[in-house]
């Protein structure tokens, strides 16, 4: 089933410099439910692989670079219109045009270490999860195996 599922990831800076647990509570305060996730590093393939969608873009090799050199944490989250609603938390792409109140604007340091990613579609977000996270990963609020 799609339509109630995202898929994020907190990037790397944003890990180290200690922000993940913040971003989190932002994020269940906003009435996600945390379905699966793990702290990982992408090695330089995995992160040609997550963003193959970009590879044409001039700042390709930027973004697998950036992506690869530190850990990132990963989650599935739940929640009813879950791409739409995680997209108006975290804020537009550039933090320098991100609203009051998001998580790029408080935590985004440029376009490239902007925080967090967010699917853009229902499609993707299910492309995503499943680089990340088997189905024996995810779970329902009751503790059983979903999605
Ligand atoms: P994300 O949501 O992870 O999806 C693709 C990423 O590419 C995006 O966040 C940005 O971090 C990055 N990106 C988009 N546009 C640019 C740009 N002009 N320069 C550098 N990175 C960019």
């Amino acid at each position: 089933m799609t339509g109630n599922y995202t898929f994020t990831m907190i990037k790397p800076e944003t890990v180290i410099d200690g922000h993940a647990g913040a971003i989190l509570e932002m994020i269940q305060a906003a009435g996600f439910r945390i379905v699966a996730m793990k702290m990982t590093k992408l090695g330089k393939r995995e992160a040609e692989m997550f963003y193959e969608v970009h590879k044409e873009r001039p700042f390709y090799g930027e973004l697998v670079e950036f992506m690869s050199s530190a850990p990132i944490v990963a989650a599935i989250l739940e929640k009813e219109n879950a791409v739409e609603s995680f997209r108006n938390l975290i804020g537009a792409t550039d933090p320098a045009k991100a609203a009051e109140g998001t998580i790029r604007k408080r935590f985004a340091k440029s376009i490239s270490s902007n925080a967090v990613h967010g699917s853009d579609s229902d499609e993707n977000a299910a492309i995503e999860a499943s680089f990340f996270f088997a189905r024996t990963e995810r779970y329902t609020a009751n503790g059983e195996a979903c999605w």
